[in-house]
């Protein structure tokens, strides 16, 4: 390994503000061959202690943390940048986006307001385009940070621009071999993180010009117009989020669904109360959503035109007409790149560990979207330093059973713990505090008001959002807490963390004793209001 190839930046300091471009320029050319950052020999001659394929979250956080424990590790990815699909196509797009539909949200709702112009009527329509290349732009600065922190700082070995292949599973020397560049590595463990990639539905025309996802549109070949009339086909995250962000720009958006939005297969924990809220928002905003729903054709000649979906029920179908199709309709992993290792898989192909992130397969490790459970950076993250723990000989488990979880609409939904209807099929005495009240109109209550709603209250508009606990009367254990507003999603990693591992659990009490940060998302303010004696719903 000491001949070099391709790019050789070992040793070279590459400033952070020359990393976007050069980010930038292997993408539009990735014949331009890998970028190598590998120690020499006299530098360090072991050999590593496991090679990451896929330097997405899940590989990128592993090998900081394989290094900071002293071990060595090298990390192998196709993309010339380390981070993943994280940056490059899904959450800070998704983010960009998502404000924007904030924004515009607002901008429509405070028209002719105070200093707004009337951008309900007037300004009416915000371009598609323009937003997403907006971040085009912007992105490869944010590539660059990380192969400029993962370098200069973390101290990590990595080769980019480089698919990385399994060629040889653990032999007499007891090592695994990648070949990555035209090149053999050689490793005691593999760590397997190259994620998943998004499934289109087995109907016809998903090829047709016009159809995107949440990759594909921001390729500015495949989208190369700005849509007036979108049907995005899922219930998820990814449906609503872009569904949202659509309609907020102006662009008419209906959304088929097979399940009831948020009532899909991957998310779970979800109140009907704030369920109900979020679906009744994005209704008055205009968004025409059918579930029970599901999608026969894709149609059109060259473009798309239509869909025609089926009513799961009567099975009766119907034609929406439209120039743009979003399908939010999740994601495979990618595990059968790795089939010659025989690994066990789920039946929908995540690749089966077990607490330590070993697959069936001895030295052979898996994280990230590649094995069950939430696909979120936080699984992403954890289960890539799990992996690295355990190769370096510190014994530890990761169960990602309980966590906090969001979307954005047009607002952030935010929760965590039990909704209240599974805390009544576990509690005899389940106590719920709300805003507005059980038998308060949305329209009359201001509350819950915190920043980023003050002119949503102050006009009277009902448009403030939702608040509930989920509260144990008998144990005065908090359950669940549900949120849908602006301002909490930071919160919530701390109280998701009291609530699932306090000692005894977090208490309405001991929310009571929070120092508020008043004028704030109002929970410790209103538990102190209701635990001076018996639990009672507020
Ligand atoms: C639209 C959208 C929005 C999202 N928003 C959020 C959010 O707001 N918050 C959140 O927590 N989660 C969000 N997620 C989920 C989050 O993006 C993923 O859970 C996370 O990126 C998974 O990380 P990973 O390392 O497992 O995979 P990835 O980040 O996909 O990394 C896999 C890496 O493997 C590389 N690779 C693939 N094949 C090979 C090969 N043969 N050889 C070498 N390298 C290879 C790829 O280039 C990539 O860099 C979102 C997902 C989507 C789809
Ligand atoms: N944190 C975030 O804000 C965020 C944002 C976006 C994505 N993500 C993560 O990224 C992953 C992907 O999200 P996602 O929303 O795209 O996927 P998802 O949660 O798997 O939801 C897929 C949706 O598509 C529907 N669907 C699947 N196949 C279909 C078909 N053949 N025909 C019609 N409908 C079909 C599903 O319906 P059924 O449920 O009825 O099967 C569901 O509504 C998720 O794990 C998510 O957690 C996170």
């Amino acid at each position: 390994m000491t001949e070099p190839f391709g790019t050789d930046i070992w040793g070279k300091f590459i400033p952070l503000a020359e990393w976007g471009p050069l980010v930038d320029e292997y993408l539009q050319d990735p014949a331009k061959g890998p970028i190598v950052n590998i120690a020499p020999p006299e530098v360090d001659d072991r050999e590593y202690d496991a090679i990451f394929i896929g330097g997405g979250a899940a590989g990128r956080f592993g090998s900081a943390f394989l290094r900071a424990r002293g071990g060595r590790q090298l990390v192998i990815d196709k993309w010339p940048f380390l981070g993943g699909s994280c940056p490059h196509e899904a959450c800070v797009p998704h983010h960009v986006f998502s404000e924007a539909a904030r924004m515009l949200d607002y901008a429509r709702l405070m028209s002719n307001k105070y200093w707004c112009e009337d951008y309900e009527n007037v300004k009416k329509r915000a371009s598609i385009l323009a937003i997403r290349d907006g971040f085009l732009r912007s992105r490869g600065a944010a590539h660059g940070i990380m192969n400029f922190q993962s370098k200069e700082q973390l101290n990590m070995e990595y080769v980019l621009n480089a698919e990385a292949k399994v060629v040889e599973a653990a032999g007499p020397d007891g090592l695994f071999g990648v070949e990555a560049a035209g090149r053999i590595f050689k490793a005691k463990n593999l760590v397997l993180a190259i994620g998943a990639r998004p499934t289109a539905p087995d109907v016809p025309g998903t090829g047709l010009k016009g159809v995107v996802n949440f990759a594909t549109m921001l390729d500015p070949e495949w989208l190369d117009f700005e849509p007036n009339r979108c049907v995005v086909i899922g219930g998820g995250k990814t449906a609503i989020e872009y569904g949202s962000f659509f309609q907020a720009t102006g662009c008419s958006t209906t959304i088929l669904t097979r399940s009831q939005l948020m009532r899909t297969k991957g998310l779970i924990h979800v109140d009907e109360d704030m369920r109900l809220w979020v679906e009744n928002a994005m209704k008055r905003r205009g968004i025409d959503i059918h579930d029970n729903s599901e999608p026969v054709s894709i149609d059109g000649v060259d473009r798309v035109s239509g869909v025609t979906y089926r009513d799961m029920t009567t099975h009766e179908q119907f034609t929406v007409e439209c120039d743009m199709v979003f399908l939010g309709t999740g994601e495979t992993p990618l595990s059968d790149q790795f089939a010659t290792l025989g690994l066990d898989l789920d039946a929908k192909g995540h690749i089966l560990v077990d607490k330590t992130m070993q697959t069936s397969v001895p030295g052979v490790y898996a994280c990230g979207d590649m094995i069950p459970g939430a696909r979120e950076m936080f699984k992403a993250r954890k289960s890539g330093v799990t992996a690295a723990r355990n190769i370096m000989g510190e014994y530890t488990e990761y169960e990602h059973e309980n966590y906090p979880d969001f979307l954005h609409s047009t607002y952030e939904v935010v929760w965590t713990g039990l909704s209240e209807e599974e805390a009544r099929q576990q509690y005899s005495n389940v106590v719920t505090i709300k805003l507005p009240p059980d038998g308060v109109s949305r329209e009359d209550s201001a509350l819950p008001v915190g920043d980023g709603s003050m002119f949503f209250a102050l006009e009277g508009m009902g448009e403030a959002g939702l608040l509930k606990s989920v509260i144990d009367g008998d144990s005065r254990k908090i359950l669940g807490l549900q949120f849908v507003a602006f301002g909490v999603r930071n919160a919530f990693q701390y109280l998701d963390y009291l609530i699932h591992k306090w000692p005894g659990g977090f208490t309405a009490d001991q929310m009571a004793d929070v120092n508020e940060l008043f004028l704030n998302e109002g929970y410790p303010q209103l538990h102190r209001l209701r635990v001076g004696g018996a639990l009672r719903d507020l």
